[in-house]
């Protein structure tokens, strides 16, 4: 053979060999898509989302949890793939994910987290290849991979309290392994998600990741509304190194109204000390809201009040009932009082409707779905948060809260979008998953 010609395959496979897999097509995708199902086969609700993994791909099916770290899947059982490597202690993996410890063979972990039964413990940190739809946000398209993401090996004790099937839970949170920033790091995405969960058990909801259009019958990223996310110093994970700081998304509630009136509260409790104590987040793994005692006392009791109808023998976890013949029913869900977030200054509010509000418990019965953290000190509910040593947060806004609100959030520039998509006549049910491939 020619010398030149043979240099020139060899610089060929050399260029092949050295270039990074999701490199291998010229198809680089703007945007990914991932379907969000509520499924209800376990005590309370759960928000559940499927990719594919391992080498051949299998489906998985995970709990989303918007405040998780990273990606943990049950390793003990039935995981067979031929591209699974663990991550060596002290190589640049294992660094991603902050502080880490070292087993017998040298492989890092931490983790892994079941942030719905509060159960965590160590799990060894491995790469594998991850498959999922890229989006031009009005379809999903072809299905593209990263070769080597990184996550945490769960165990069936930690799996445990997942609904059947659920083989592990898809952190959402500010790390770089989560699945945003992995993702983000793999297609140079805008480094941006949204979630939109259905209240429908019926049609999944959607999450985003990358930049919008968000087409749920229209361009939902239009409609949005921001404020700066905030940090908390102090983790208010399951398992946490000492000095870690929180990977949960706060935001600044400064006051709350009830039908336009300021509900009086010590808004001490509204802040995040030192400690990482108060303040409020969003979590998808609480099922409703939570709020500390007093919060929780104030604003029932202004709602009570502003609604004036007779309340019915409570259900838990639930404090205030009512018959559902004693209320009326628009689009907008149960005709009640506004409940209103008001955030960095006062036009800047996260409005609480009656469909996100109140939960219809059985036939006759609907409930405002705020639960007082101070009555349910260990439930699964509240889950670990009042359980321990862990700085309790006063108020952590629960997934039926945003059921049909579409959530936009900006790593780049720490902000929330939110926008209730019953005032756009739409809903998170209206992504077309018909593939256009
Ligand atoms: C408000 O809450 C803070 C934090 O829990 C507490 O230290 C303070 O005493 C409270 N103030 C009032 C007036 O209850
Ligand atoms: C959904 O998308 C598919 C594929 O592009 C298209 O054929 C179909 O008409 C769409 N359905 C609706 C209801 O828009």
């Amino acid at each position: 053979m020619d010398t030149s010609l043979s240099f020139f395959i060899f610089c060929s496979l050399l260029l092949f060999a050295f270039s990074p897999s999701t490199a291998q097509t010229s198809f680089r995708p703007k945007a990914l898509v991932l379907p969000v199902t509520k499924d209800v086969s376990t005590s309370l609700p759960q928000y559940i989302t499927q990719l594919k993994q391992r080498t051949p791909l299998v489906p998985i099916k995970l709990t989303v949890d918007l405040g998780g770290g990273y990606l943990w899947v049950n390793c003990e059982e039935n995981y067979v793939s031929s591209t699974s490597k663990p991550a060596r202690c002290g190589s640049a993996q294992c660094s991603l994910f902050g502080l880490y410890g070292c087993s017998g063979e040298k492989i890092c972990g931490r983790g892994p987290d079941n942030s719905v039964t509060g159960v965590g413990t160590y799990g060894d940190i491995h790469g594998d290849v991850i498959s999922i739809q890229s989006t031009d946000g009005n379809n999903p398209g072809r299905a593209v991979s990263v070769p080597n993401f990184l996550f945490i090996c769960g165990s069936n004790v930690v799996q445990e309290g997942l609904p059947n099937g659920v083989t592990g839970m898809a952190g959402f949170g500010r790390t770089k392994v989560s699945l945003p920033s992995q993702f983000a790091s793999a297609f140079s995405l805008y480094r941006k998600f949204a979630i939109c969960l259905s209240s429908s058990t019926g049609s999944d909801g959607v999450i985003f990741f990358g930049n919008s259009p968000y087409n749920l019958n229209m361009d939902v990223s239009k409609s949005l509304t921001y404020t700066p996310l905030l940090k908390n110093p102090v983790s208010t994970a399951v398992s946490s190194f000492l000095g870690e700081p929180s990977v949960e998304y706060f935001i600044g509630v400064k006051s709350i109204k009830v039908s336009g009136k300021t509900v009086p509260l010590n808004t001490t409790l509204l802040s995040i000390d030192s400690n990482g104590i108060g303040g409020t987040k969003i979590s998808t793994v609480n099922p409703y809201t939570v709020m500390e005692t007093t919060i929780y006392k104030a604003v029932t009791d202004a709602f009570v009040q502003s609604l004036g109808v007779r309340t019915i023998a409570h259900v838990a976890p639930f404090g205030t009932c009512y018959s559902v013949y004693d209320i009326s029913f628009s689009r907008m869900g149960p005709d009640v009082p506004s409940i209103d977030l008001v955030l960095q200054n006062k036009n800047v509010v996260w409005s609480i409707i009656g469909a996100n509000s109140m939960v219809r418990v059985n036939n006759d019965v609907i409930c405002l779905g705020f639960v007082d953290a101070g009555s349910n000190p260990s439930s699964s509910l509240v889950g670990f948060v009042n359980g321990g040593s862990k700085p309790v947060t006063s108020i952590t806004i629960g997934a039926h809260q945003l059921e049909n609100n579409l959530l936009q959030f900006d790593l780049a520039t720490s902000r929330l979008g939110f926008s209730s998509l019953f005032l756009e006549h739409t809903n998170c049910a209206n992504f077309n998953f018909t593939s256009s491939v």
